[in-house]
Protein backbone atom coordinates (compact mmCIF):
# COMPACT_ATOMS: atom_id res chain seq x y z
CA UNK A 1 0.00 0.00 0.00
CA UNK A 2 1.33 3.52 -1.08
CA UNK A 3 1.15 6.44 1.48
CA UNK A 4 -0.51 9.72 1.08
CA UNK A 5 1.78 12.79 3.11
CA UNK A 6 -0.04 16.10 2.10
CA UNK A 7 2.17 19.09 2.24
CA UNK A 8 0.83 22.23 4.52
CA UNK A 9 2.69 23.99 2.44
CA UNK A 10 -0.07 24.84 0.11
CA UNK A 11 -2.40 24.49 2.96
CA UNK A 12 -4.75 27.82 4.63
CA UNK A 13 -2.25 28.53 7.39
CA UNK A 14 -5.07 30.32 9.35
CA UNK A 15 -6.89 27.59 9.17
CA UNK A 16 -4.35 24.63 9.93
CA UNK A 17 -5.52 22.55 12.08
CA UNK A 18 -9.13 22.08 10.32
CA UNK A 19 -7.20 21.85 7.19
CA UNK A 20 -5.41 18.61 8.17
CA UNK A 21 -8.66 17.17 10.28
CA UNK A 22 -9.98 17.73 6.16
CA UNK A 23 -6.70 15.48 5.08
CA UNK A 24 -7.09 12.95 7.74
CA UNK A 25 -10.39 12.50 7.12
CA UNK A 26 -9.60 11.46 3.42
CA UNK A 27 -6.91 9.59 4.78
CA UNK A 28 -4.00 10.75 4.33
CA UNK A 29 -0.98 8.77 6.01
CA UNK A 30 1.39 11.06 7.04
CA UNK A 31 1.17 15.30 7.43
CA UNK A 32 4.34 16.42 5.36
CA UNK A 33 5.86 19.76 6.69
CA UNK A 34 8.37 21.57 4.52
CA UNK A 35 10.70 23.42 6.34
CA UNK A 36 12.72 26.46 4.54
CA UNK A 37 15.59 28.52 5.52
CA UNK A 38 16.10 30.91 2.69
CA UNK A 39 19.51 29.47 2.21
CA UNK A 40 19.39 26.48 1.10
CA UNK A 41 16.38 26.82 -0.93
CA UNK A 42 15.17 30.81 -1.98
CA UNK A 43 12.02 30.59 -0.16
CA UNK A 44 11.29 30.87 3.95
CA UNK A 45 8.26 29.04 5.90
CA UNK A 46 8.23 27.60 9.38
CA UNK A 47 10.20 26.01 12.26
CA UNK A 48 9.86 23.87 15.30
CA UNK A 49 6.87 26.18 16.69
CA UNK A 50 4.60 25.55 13.96
CA UNK A 51 5.49 21.79 13.89
CA UNK A 52 4.73 21.45 17.51
CA UNK A 53 1.47 23.26 16.31
CA UNK A 54 0.88 20.70 14.20
CA UNK A 55 1.62 18.10 16.21
CA UNK A 56 -1.34 19.02 18.45
CA UNK A 57 -3.97 18.97 15.80
CA UNK A 58 -3.26 15.37 14.71
CA UNK A 59 -1.30 12.16 15.87
CA UNK A 60 -0.22 11.28 12.15
CA UNK A 61 3.21 10.87 11.76
CA UNK A 62 4.67 14.02 10.90
CA UNK A 63 7.09 14.21 7.65
CA UNK A 64 9.48 17.07 7.85
CA UNK A 65 11.47 17.79 5.12
CA UNK A 66 14.17 20.05 6.12
CA UNK A 67 15.40 22.38 3.02
CA UNK A 68 18.06 24.33 5.31
CA UNK A 69 21.25 24.69 6.01
CA UNK A 70 23.14 23.31 9.35
CA UNK A 71 20.43 20.69 9.71
CA UNK A 72 22.22 19.73 12.46
CA UNK A 73 21.66 22.82 14.86
CA UNK A 74 17.76 22.03 14.97
CA UNK A 75 17.21 18.58 14.84
CA UNK A 76 16.63 18.38 18.20
CA UNK A 77 14.18 20.89 18.55
CA UNK A 78 12.52 19.17 15.41
CA UNK A 79 12.26 15.32 17.55
CA UNK A 80 10.88 17.39 20.47
CA UNK A 81 8.42 19.63 18.64
CA UNK A 82 6.70 16.59 17.63
CA UNK A 83 8.35 14.83 14.34
CA UNK A 84 8.14 11.57 13.62
CA UNK A 85 10.55 11.01 10.18
CA UNK A 86 13.20 14.17 9.43
CA UNK A 87 14.36 14.84 5.93
CA UNK A 88 17.94 16.57 5.50
CA UNK A 89 18.91 17.32 1.74
CA UNK A 90 21.92 15.91 0.54
CA UNK A 91 23.48 18.70 -0.72
CA UNK A 92 22.89 20.99 2.47
CA UNK A 93 24.75 18.21 4.81
CA UNK A 94 28.22 17.90 4.78
CA UNK A 95 29.03 15.00 7.29
CA UNK A 96 25.32 13.16 6.02
CA UNK A 97 26.06 9.45 7.84
CA UNK A 98 27.02 11.97 11.35
CA UNK A 99 23.60 13.26 10.67
CA UNK A 100 21.47 10.30 9.93
CA UNK A 101 23.01 8.89 12.71
CA UNK A 102 21.77 11.83 15.00
CA UNK A 103 18.44 11.87 13.43
CA UNK A 104 18.00 8.06 14.46
CA UNK A 105 19.56 8.35 18.02
CA UNK A 106 17.02 10.95 19.14
CA UNK A 107 14.55 8.60 18.36
CA UNK A 108 13.22 9.49 15.00
CA UNK A 109 13.25 8.09 11.38
CA UNK A 110 15.76 9.61 9.24
CA UNK A 111 15.32 10.63 5.41
CA UNK A 112 17.86 12.10 2.96
CA UNK A 113 16.06 14.10 0.01
CA UNK A 114 18.37 14.93 -3.30
CA UNK A 115 17.52 17.51 -5.83
CA UNK A 116 16.66 16.95 -9.23
CA UNK A 117 20.02 17.62 -10.11
CA UNK A 118 21.65 15.17 -7.78
CA UNK A 119 21.91 11.37 -9.01
CA UNK A 120 20.44 8.82 -6.58
CA UNK A 121 24.33 7.43 -6.75
CA UNK A 122 25.51 9.88 -4.25
CA UNK A 123 23.58 8.02 -1.64
CA UNK A 124 24.57 4.60 -2.54
CA UNK A 125 26.99 4.77 1.05
CA UNK A 126 24.06 5.49 3.04
CA UNK A 127 21.44 3.51 1.68
CA UNK A 128 21.82 0.95 4.50
CA UNK A 129 21.27 3.07 7.65
CA UNK A 130 17.80 5.81 5.78
CA UNK A 131 14.47 4.90 6.75
CA UNK A 132 13.50 6.97 3.45
CA UNK A 133 15.05 8.39 0.57
CA UNK A 134 13.22 11.69 -0.59
CA UNK A 135 13.79 11.90 -4.71
CA UNK A 136 12.59 15.50 -5.50
CA UNK A 137 10.43 15.82 -8.76
CA UNK A 138 10.73 20.01 -8.57
CA UNK A 139 13.28 22.26 -7.85
CA UNK A 140 12.98 22.85 -4.06
CA UNK A 141 11.73 26.03 -2.83
CA UNK A 142 7.85 26.29 -3.99
CA UNK A 143 4.71 23.98 -4.33
CA UNK A 144 3.19 24.31 -6.91
CA UNK A 145 5.72 23.57 -9.92
CA UNK A 146 5.54 21.27 -12.86
CA UNK A 147 6.58 17.85 -12.11
CA UNK A 148 10.30 16.86 -13.68
CA UNK A 149 9.77 13.85 -15.78
CA UNK A 150 13.12 12.85 -15.45
CA UNK A 151 12.21 12.08 -11.88
CA UNK A 152 10.89 8.73 -12.84
CA UNK A 153 14.13 7.22 -14.36
CA UNK A 154 15.94 8.25 -10.99
CA UNK A 155 12.85 6.51 -8.91
CA UNK A 156 13.45 3.13 -10.87
CA UNK A 157 17.48 3.45 -10.55
CA UNK A 158 16.11 3.84 -6.29
CA UNK A 159 14.24 0.33 -6.55
CA UNK A 160 17.27 -0.80 -8.46
CA UNK A 161 19.66 0.34 -5.95
CA UNK A 162 17.41 -0.91 -2.98
CA UNK A 163 17.36 -4.42 -4.17
CA UNK A 164 21.00 -4.36 -4.90
CA UNK A 165 21.86 -3.38 -1.82
CA UNK A 166 19.24 -5.20 -0.05
CA UNK A 167 18.13 -2.15 1.62
CA UNK A 168 14.83 -1.36 3.56
CA UNK A 169 14.00 2.23 3.01
CA UNK A 170 10.80 3.68 1.56
CA UNK A 171 10.52 6.11 -1.53
CA UNK A 172 9.15 9.11 -1.59
CA UNK A 173 8.54 11.80 -4.26
CA UNK A 174 8.04 15.08 -3.64
CA UNK A 175 6.78 18.09 -6.39
CA UNK A 176 4.08 18.45 -8.55
CA UNK A 177 2.35 15.32 -7.59
CA UNK A 178 -1.37 15.05 -8.76
CA UNK A 179 -3.87 12.35 -10.44
CA UNK A 180 -2.02 12.24 -13.42
CA UNK A 181 1.70 12.69 -12.47
CA UNK A 182 0.62 10.06 -9.83
CA UNK A 183 0.18 7.19 -11.66
CA UNK A 184 3.79 6.57 -13.61
CA UNK A 185 5.05 7.89 -10.38
CA UNK A 186 3.20 4.57 -8.48
CA UNK A 187 4.43 2.40 -11.32
CA UNK A 188 7.89 3.45 -11.36
CA UNK A 189 7.81 2.22 -7.17
CA UNK A 190 7.10 4.84 -5.51
CA UNK A 191 5.88 3.90 -1.80
CA UNK A 192 4.89 7.46 -0.17
CA UNK A 193 3.74 10.52 -2.50
CA UNK A 194 3.61 14.02 -1.17
CA UNK A 195 1.21 16.11 -2.53
CA UNK A 196 0.50 20.29 -1.53
CA UNK A 197 -1.15 22.15 -4.36
CA UNK A 198 -3.48 19.09 -5.53
CA UNK A 199 -4.52 18.62 -2.15
CA UNK A 200 -4.84 22.17 -0.36
CA UNK A 201 -5.82 24.05 -3.45
CA UNK A 202 -8.44 22.28 -3.84
CA UNK A 203 -12.35 22.92 -2.36
CA UNK A 204 -12.71 19.66 -1.09
CA UNK A 205 -9.35 18.68 0.59
CA UNK A 206 -10.70 15.21 2.17
CA UNK A 207 -12.11 14.22 -1.57
CA UNK A 208 -8.86 14.97 -3.09
CA UNK A 209 -7.13 13.04 -0.55
CA UNK A 210 -9.55 9.70 -1.05
CA UNK A 211 -9.29 10.33 -5.06
CA UNK A 212 -5.30 10.77 -4.61
CA UNK A 213 -5.25 7.52 -2.65
CA UNK A 214 -7.41 5.59 -4.89
CA UNK A 215 -5.12 6.21 -7.99
CA UNK A 216 -1.98 5.79 -6.17
CA UNK A 217 -3.73 2.44 -5.13
CA UNK A 218 -4.85 0.94 -7.97
CA UNK A 219 -1.87 2.24 -10.22
CA UNK A 220 0.29 -0.16 -8.80
CA UNK A 221 1.20 -3.29 -11.30
CA UNK A 222 4.54 -3.86 -9.25
C1 LIG B 1 8.72 21.95 -2.45
C2 LIG B 1 8.24 21.14 -1.28
C3 LIG B 1 7.02 20.36 -1.56
C4 LIG B 1 5.80 21.15 -1.93
C5 LIG B 1 5.09 20.35 -2.97
O1 LIG B 1 10.00 22.40 -2.22
O2 LIG B 1 9.22 20.24 -0.83
O3 LIG B 1 6.71 19.48 -0.47
O4 LIG B 1 4.92 21.40 -0.86
O5 LIG B 1 4.06 21.11 -3.46
P1 LIG B 1 3.26 20.70 -4.78
O6 LIG B 1 2.60 19.38 -4.48
O7 LIG B 1 2.30 21.82 -4.94
O8 LIG B 1 4.25 20.59 -5.89
ZN1 LIG C 1 8.60 18.71 0.73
Amino acid sequence: MALLAPSILAADLSNLSQQIKMAELGGADWIHCDVMDGHFVPNLTFGPIIIKAVRNSTKLPLDVHLMIENADYYIEDFVNAGANCITVHQEAVIHLNRTIIKIKELGAKAGVAINPSTPIEMLKDVAEIVDLILIMSVNPGFGGQSFIQNSLKKVRDTVLLRQNLNANFLIEIDGGIDNKTAVPSMNSGVDVFVAGSSIFKNNNISAACIELKNIINSADTK
